[in-house]
């Protein structure tokens, strides 16, 4: 039997072993050091923002640009109702309730039609996040212009998307701040750990602060109630090893996406996921949409069956134990991408052998079922 192809997998092949070993060399492992730094200077350089903050994961950047968005208790956060968990964890981390809003069929992010009336109706909403689903970003400047007239701040969850670009600016570029991630199954990973960029030097400063427990000096006096929420060196070395082959990761990922774009161009059954017009999209995790949950779930057990893995992806989260009694403004989208949106194996380092295994899968699998349609 092969070596089972997992989904997305870090991808080591560059400087990660020598930085990490500069780190235990010269005793930088902690939330000190120069990798922190190199890193967020990278990132700001990268979105063409001022500033950059690293944190210790991408839901605690969120939850920190919320807070310095000036989201208070009691307030709401517009949150897509087809996002992950953390989206929204962040606005209850910061006290607010989130209000769903569905997502576009063309995009699968956040629609802004529905942001403006949402914003129409719900005068405590504080701020709107925007996700970048899958590798491409959210329509940026619609969802702008819809919070503008409202003088609601905009934060863009670009969790998944390093690399992608929106109208010729970079994913990371909109909204007053914006985040990544760089867990384990991103394009870039530092082990765990996000950042927070924006051009907002007070916000990049404030948020810092609130990232090392507000604590102004070495002294232990702290000006408000802060949190551990800095990465360390450690994360930051391998993230910026990383960071050097962003361009040959996010090519490899692109050239995965096209590949199997062609392969199941003819398959009935299966939609491939939506690349905007409007984006260069980084395919971060390729996705495919199938007819129903059982089509789904039967394409994920062949997967499984043949050693490669696939996975269902988000799901509607307004529909979820603990957001039963919150606002949304639903149109069907998210609940009808719930169960039906399978990832494959997208991994930069997926060899061509191992590309074709995926492909021979799935079309060996849609070839049975209308086979037995027939
Ligand atoms: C859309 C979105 N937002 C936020 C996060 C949170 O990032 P982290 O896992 O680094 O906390 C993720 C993580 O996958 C994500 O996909």
């Amino acid at each position: 039997m092969p070596d089972r192809i997992p989904l997305s997998v870090p991808d080591l092949r560059g400087r990660e072993a020598e930085l990490l070993l500069g780190c235990v060399r010269d005793n930088w492992v902690s939330s000190a050091g120069p990798e922190v730094t190199a890193f967020e200077n990278a990132m700001a350089q990268l979105t063409g923002r001022n500033h950059a903050v690293a944190t210790v994961n991408g839901t605690a950047a969120l939850h920190l640009a919320l807070l310095a968005a000036g989201v208070k208790p009691g307030d709401q956060v517009v949150v897509p109702d087809w996002t992950f968990a953390a989206s929204v964890n962040a606005a209850a981390h910061a006290g607010a309730t989130p209000a769903f809003v569905d997502v576009r069929e063309a995009d699968w992010a956040i629609d802004p039609a529905l942001v403006s009336e949402m914003l129409a109706n719900h005068p405590t909403i504080r701020a709107v996040i925007a996700v970048d689903p899958l590798g491409h970003t959210a329509d940026l400047d619609a969802v702008e212009a819809a919070c503008a007239s409202y003088g609601v701040p905009v934060i863009e969850d670009a969790a998944g998307a390093i690399g992608a670009r929106y109208r010729g600016r970079p994913s990371g570029s909109g909204g007053t701040a914006a985040i990544f991630s760089f867990n384990g199954n991103k394009t870039v990973t530092a082990g765990g750990g996000g950042m927070l960029v924006t051009d907002d030097a007070a916000l990049a400063e404030h948020v810092r602060h609130l990232s090392t427990q507000a604590r102004p000096g070495d002294d232990y006096v702290h000006d408000m109630i802060g949190f551990n929420y800095r990465m360390t060196n450690v994360n930051a070395a391998l993230g910026l090893a990383q960071y050097e082959r962003l361009d040959e990761m996010v090519a490899a990922r692109r050239a995965i996406a096209a590949r199997y774009d062609e392969a199941f161009s003819g398959l009935a059954m299966v939609t491939r996921m939506p690349r905007p017009d409007y984006c260069e999209s980084v395919s971060w995790l390729y996705s495919v949409r199938l007819p129903d949950e059982t089509s789904a779930r039967s394409l994920i057990a062949s997967c499984d069956e043949a050693g490669v893995e696939a996975r269902l992806f988000w799901r509607s989260l307004s529909a979820q134990i603990p957001w039963a009694d919150t606002p949304r403004l639903l149109r069907g989208v998210s609940t009808a991408l719930s169960g039906t949106v399978v990832s494959l194996p997208s991994s930069s380092s997926l060899g061509e052998q191992d590309q074709r295994r995926v492909i021979d899968t799935v079309t060996a699998w849609h070839d049975s079922l209308v086979g037995a349609e027939a």
